[in-house]
């Protein structure tokens, strides 16, 4: 194989301030004495020219102690973990990854990897796919140098996904999900070696073994995919979802939501909501609330986004009658949604075939969730009414002529009150 040199390619390829970072870890790697080369996704980005900004860092020796100077050097705080001998450098513009080049044996299937330090080969061999175990220098003497043991430069070029070995999706079956996120983000294949040993993989129960947080972490990665509907599809038909749990799977109508949600990226970031959550919404949309629950519980879910999707599946079966009440008075549609979260409210309004009624989820949203009354418990209080569940009653009916149109200021809601205490 010819040796090729990526120098020209790194300058093109990465944004200026990335590229500094890189060689500035090369000139220190080279004051430090040790041979560092960047690594995985982002050498296989620079060959397809897509944006990258994660700088894996991979050195021969220990990582841990180099990433310490480094990051000392740089002026970024550190973050070691010592039983995996890698390090994170955090920097006001980027973080480094370093690791040391190890080999990884697992203990058990699906556990996390016992590393013994190793030379270059056997690090990139330890990878997921030929793509990504590719490395290159950043060392002065070979600074672009080329490392591609695996064939990783013809599988780019065939637009395949390979991966190393037999073991690969036993040791570790995130990489199952890895591979569809890959196939749908670059328009690659699976190649059919590779693409057994997943179908072996998924009939030894894998995902049995890995912890629910592990699926979790990888699931929320490919929501946040351009187009996670193409690779929730291929999910759906290796049947990875039911075997990640009995309760996850991808209906048509989930399918259609997971799609409309995907199209709706910059609307959905406009409120700042969790995208993740949203996905997850439509998954587990019409499962039934036992297998909802144990997926909750399988994927480690924190109690905020239980809460969350209870109330996207509360409102993906609000009758006809309630929704009605979308077309009515402002107040209507504010006591009709006050409870739901914004994830869920945009969801509700990402259902609506009717125009208006999405309008009026998002004049919500814009809007009446923000009103406010002018008066408070203090202002009862000081008119001498009793304290007491009454308050919150009172409070709503001010709200509720407030948002009619019947009581703008606080002399008018003072008035409301008056008459309501009588
Ligand atoms: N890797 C692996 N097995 C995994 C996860 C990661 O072999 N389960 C290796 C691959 O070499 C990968 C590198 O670690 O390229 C970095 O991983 P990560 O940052 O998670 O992914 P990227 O390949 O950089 O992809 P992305 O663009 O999605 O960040």
């Amino acid at each position: 194989m010819k040796n090729i040199n990526m120098y020209k390619a790194m300058k093109s390829e990465l944004d200026a301030d990335i590229y500094k970072l890189v060689c500035s870890t090369g000139i220190f790697a080279d004051s430090y004495g040790i041979k560092a080369c960047i690594v995985g996704g982002m050498v296989r980005d620079i060959f397809l020219k897509r944006k990258t900004v994660d700088i894996d860092v991979v050195v021969l020796g220990d990582g841990l102690k180099f990433a310490r100077f480094l990051a000392d050097k740089l002026g970024g705080a550190f973050k070691g973990f010592e039983k995996f001998k890698t390090a994170k450098i955090f920097l006001k513009n980027g973080r480094i990854d370093i690791s040391s080049a190890r080999k990884e044996t697992y203990e058990k299937p699906a556990a996390l990897p016992d590393v013994v330090l190793s030379g270059r080969d056997e690090d990139l061999f330890r990878r997921d796919f030929t793509i990504n175990s590719m490395a290159v220098s950043i060392n002065r003497e070979d600074f672009g140098n080329l490392f591609d043991p695996f064939g990783g430069v013809s599988d780019l070029k065939k637009k395949i996904l390979k991966t190393m070995h037999d073991r690969s999706f036993v040791d570790d079956p995130t990489r199952i999900l890895r591979a569809i996120r890959f196939e749908a983000r670059l328009g690659f294949k699976i190649e059919k070696r590779t693409l057994r040993f997943i179908r072996k993989a998924l009939k030894e129960n894998i995902f049995e073994n890995l912890s629910g947080e592990r699926i979790r972490e990888e699931l929320f990665i490919l929501f946040k995919e351009q187009t996670p509907a193409k690779a929730m599809k291929r999910l759906e038909q290796f049947g990875v979802l039911r075997k990640i749990n009995p309760g996850l799977c991808l209906d048509s109508k989930a399918l259609a939501m997971f799609k409309t949600i995907g199209s709706s990226g910059r609307l959905i970031r406009s409120y700042h909501a969790d995208v993740p959550i949203m996905y997850l919404m439509a998954l587990l949309g019409t499962a039934q609330p036992a297998q909802a629950l144990a997926t909750a519980v399988k994927l480690k879910l924190s109690n905020g986004q239980r809460h969350a999707i209870d109330h996207g599946k509360e409102l993906q079966k609000l009758q006809q009658k309630d929704l009605g009440k979308l077309g009515k008075g402002s107040s209507a549609t504010y006591f009709l949604l006050k409870k739901y979260g914004t994830e869920a409210l945009l969801y509700l309004m990402l259902m609506q075939k009717d125009k208006k009624r999405a309008a009026r989820i998002k004049y919500y949203l814009d809007e009446l969730k923000h009103i406010k009354i002018e008066i408070t418990g203090d202002d009862l209080k000081e008119m001498g009414i009793k304290e007491g569940p009454e308050y919150s009653k009172i409070l709503s009916a001010v709200m509720k002529a407030k948002l009619d149109g019947r009581a703008d200021n606080r002399e008018e809601q003072l008035e409301l009150v008056r008459t309501l205490a009588e």
